[in-house]
């Protein structure tokens, strides 16, 4: 069945029952390997001209899933073989969330935007973990968003930062520090050198996986270089920039809730990372999410200086057919410019 056609009936419903559907048939599919390679065959780009070696595993692809689409785990095996190299699961909180209340997700298609408010809701540590012990290691590269409960009060985040990266460090190939999200209240004021000073120093004394922090773009650029270049001082692994966005003005009818994301961001998204990237490329792993659409955003990121990019709305309008379309096109793109593997295209207009 074409992708126009699933979109078609999934529009149909509101988009948090979409979502449901789709992950039902998505769990369903992680169990039918027949129907996994069949998947794979029709829409997984891997070459050798693609490959990087991040976190000491092989990425066959640069283009992730961003976190948020499967924030338990249950969905990992199929979406790598809808296209996406890496999948990012989460954001997990210590104990399950429900989240915020209903409606709290929203498509604006016109301008092939979402909007949501969901606040974290997921399944919690434990039956996360539960699932990825079951699935890990992978033969493609899995990361780990973490996030704090609701409830737990600010001075209290440490802790289950803590707790996260104990329950996650061997369960995955690299865990998010998720302080971006504006749908938990006052999780974006963590955004300060202060506490992510204290929690890479605390997260280097529990692991040696690579942790990462994701940023939100609703920053100046000046701000985001001193938080991640703090970040990276203090252990961080690499940087994902950017989350969903709070300035409304940039879609129109938007409500005043939550973070908007897809199309409309793509310029403030890409403007904190090449601001970042100026700084920080070379020095750690770069990884660009927001708004990206088509082939050409996408190599625009890494030679902005991305290692990964990764995907979230750009997939509910486009599908997998989008994201074969964008690793087949950077394949020409290497070729047209004379890269013979991606790491050559990589920050090649810094
Ligand atoms: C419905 C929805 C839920 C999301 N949930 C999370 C989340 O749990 N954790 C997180 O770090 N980012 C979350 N995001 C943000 C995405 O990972 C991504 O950073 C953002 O949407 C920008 O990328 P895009 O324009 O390709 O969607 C969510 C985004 C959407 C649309």
């Amino acid at each position: 069945m074409e992708y126009q056609t699933v979109k078609g009936l999934l529009f149909r419903l509101d988009p948090e029952s979409a979502h449901h559907l789709a992950q039902f048939f998505l769990e369903l599919a992680g169990f039918i390997p027949p129907l996994l390679r069949g998947l794979e065959r029709r829409f997984l780009v891997e070459r050798e001209e693609l490959t990087q070696t991040l976190f000491g595993r092989e990425f066959r692809n640069p283009v992730g899933i961003a976190a948020g689409f499967d924030k338990d785990g249950t969905m990992v095996r199929s979406l790598h073989a809808l296209g996406f190299g890496h999948v990012e699961v989460g954001t997990v909180t210590p104990k399950p969330q429900i989240g915020n209340p209903k409606p709290r997700l929203f498509r604006y298609p016109k301008y092939e935007a979402i909007q949501n408010a969901m606040g974290f809701n997921n399944d919690g540590a434990q039956v996360v973990a539960a699932r990825l012990r079951r699935l890990y290691p992978a033969p493609f590269p899995i990361g780990v968003n973490i996030g704090k409960n609701k409830e737990t009060p600010e001075e209290k985040s440490l802790d289950d930062y803590r707790l996260l990266i104990e329950t996650f460090r061997d369960l995955a190939d690299y865990l998010v520090v998720n302080i971006s999200s504006p749908n938990t209240p006052g999780l974006r004021d963590l955004q300060n050198q202060q506490f992510i000073k204290e929690l890479f120093t605390m997260a280097s004394d529990l692991t040696e996986k690579p942790i990462l922090l994701k940023i939100a773009p609703d920053m100046e650029p000046a701000q985001g270089i001193d938080l991640t270049a703090t970040a990276v001082e203090a252990g961080a692994a690499g940087i994902i920039a950017t989350n969903t966005s709070t300035d409304y003005s940039l879609l129109k009818g938007a409500r005043e809730m939550g973070g908007i994301s897809g199309k409309v961001i793509k310029e403030k998204s890409f403007a904190l990372f090449d601001a970042i990237a100026r700084e920080l490329f070379g020095k750690t792993v770069l990884i660009s999410v927001g708004g990206i659409d088509s082939p050409e955003e996408a190599y625009r990121r890494i030679r902005a200086g991305a290692n990964l990019v990764q995907i979230y709305t750009a997939f509910i309008y486009g599908g997998p057919p989008l994201i074969r379309e964008i690793n087949s096109s950077l394949l020409e793109f290497l070729k047209r410019d004379g890269f013979a593997t991606i790491t050559e295209a990589i920050g090649a207009d810094r």
